[in-house]
């Protein structure tokens, strides 16, 4: 079912403040389709539980209403709201066998037991843990105790599926293959699933939107594309992973993007912009680290940006000296000092074929207009 949330606000009592309060949730305004696969992605203490625990009916909102489906279930008890909740500790029961944790639910709720077998039997083969089934939560790894917690909750087929940090007490390997298996079983099921984590590589690998919070507040929604590579804000294009901001000043629009100034005067294109880019309005025009290619600073490195409607291949990002090189296989990542207030940060792929740059080499920057995006400043 769709979920919807409607300026929810949440107040806690600060002992350590003068007021006495503390805003865990601002204003808080979302709508999850039927379906959809939606993550509450942000730092520590940006109120991302307390937003899941006022979903699930464990924390009372100081203002605003909760919609599940057509249903308001803003005054509705947990019982009553037909949600199910996987923790980052896996709660299952350690006195009783995988089968028994899985059918727990389905009992609960007085089904016949020739049916209860059936069901916990199909949801364990999807989630590959039917010879587990006689074991006690003891005798099994944590990856197989978090399948087991997920197909106890999946196995109530709740209206939504609410997740809070479910891998994180697991080893970075064991969460790649989960936060997989995951998508797979909900995309299966179809169930509506709010999750919340603050591992940016886990929020892109599930999720259909991402829901970026800081403080409480949304900073953005947008899908894995538009969250890492159209950001709207600097607090997103940082949070999500690493980037390069140029200082800019927005020139024009046009259908091809946009053109920027720099400090310089310098021309520079962008294929995309956020809200509220406008001419004559600073701007910081953003790389991520992998759309920088290092190539040797000749004179041939002109700037190359006129006035033509074809964007040029690649243009001059900055130039710069390699501070720092890291090998690290696949890839190798650069650090260059390029008189920014940050080093550029660039990642080179397949260094056997590009080959390699060391500290002290001057280089040019150059980047793809279509990788590049503007937001305001
Ligand atoms: N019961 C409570 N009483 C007082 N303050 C609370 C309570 N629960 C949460 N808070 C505060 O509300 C804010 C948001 O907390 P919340 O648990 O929602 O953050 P979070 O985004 O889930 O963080 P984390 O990633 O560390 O789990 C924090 O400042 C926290 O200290
Ligand atoms: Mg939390």
């Amino acid at each position: 079912m769709n979920v919807k949330l409607v300026n929810i606000t949440k107040e806690f009592i600060d002992p350590e403040r003068e007021s006495g309060k503390l805003v865990a949730v601002k204003d808080f305004n979302l709508e999850i389709e039927e379906g959809e696969f939606v993550t509450l992605l942000g730092p520590s203490g940006c109120g991302k539980t307390t937003t899941l625990r006022i979903i699930a009916g464990f924390e009372t909102p100081n203002a605003g209403e909760i919609f599940i489906g057509a249903k308001n279930v803003s005054a509705d008890p947990p019982n009553k709201r037909d949600t199910s909740m996987v923790f980052q500790s896996y709660a299952i029961f350690p006195h009783m066998s995988v089968e028994q944790n899985v059918g727990f639910g389905l009992e609960l709720k007085g089904k016949p037991k020739a049916e209860i077998a059936v069901e916990v039997r199909n949801i364990m083969s999807a989630m590959g843990i039917e010879e587990l089934a006689r074991r006690r939560p003891d005798q099994l790894s944590g990856g197989q105790q978090q399948r087991v917690a997920l197909a106890r909750a999946i196995v109530n087929r709740p209206s939504v599926l609410l997740f809070d940090e479910p891998l994180s007490n697991l080893d970075a390997k064991l969460r790649e293959q989960m936060r997989v298996e995951i998508r797979r079983i909900q995309q299966t099921y179809k169930i509506t699933s709010i999750y919340v984590t603050h591992d940016q590589a886990e929020a892109m690998t599930v999720s259909d939107r991402i829901v970026v919070m800081n403080r409480g507040t949304i900073m953005q929604v947008g899908t894995p594309f538009e969250i890492y590579s159209r950001p709207e804000n600097q607090f997103v294009a940082d949070f999500i992973g690493r980037v390069n901001l140029l200082p800019v000043t927005v020139e024009k629009l046009t259908e091809h993007g946009c053109v920027a100034v720099d400090a310089q005067a310098r021309k520079l294109e962008a294929a995309s912009a956020a809200r509220g880019v406008e001419v004559g309005r600073k701007a910081f025009l953003m790389l991520r680290p992998e759309s920088l290619s290092v190539e040797k600073d000749t004179e041939a490195n002109g700037f190359g940006v006129g006035e033509s409607s074809d964007m040029p291949q690649r243009m001059l990002f900055a130039r710069g000296v390699i501070e720092k090189s890291v090998y690290l296989g696949a890839t190798v990542e650069y650090e260059i000092d390029a008189s920014l207030d940050r080093p550029v940060l660039a990642v080179s792929h397949d260094p056997v074929d590009v080959g390699f740059w060391h500290p002290g080499d001057p280089v040019a920057l150059r980047y793809n207009p279509r990788a590049a995006h503007l937001f305001p400043r």
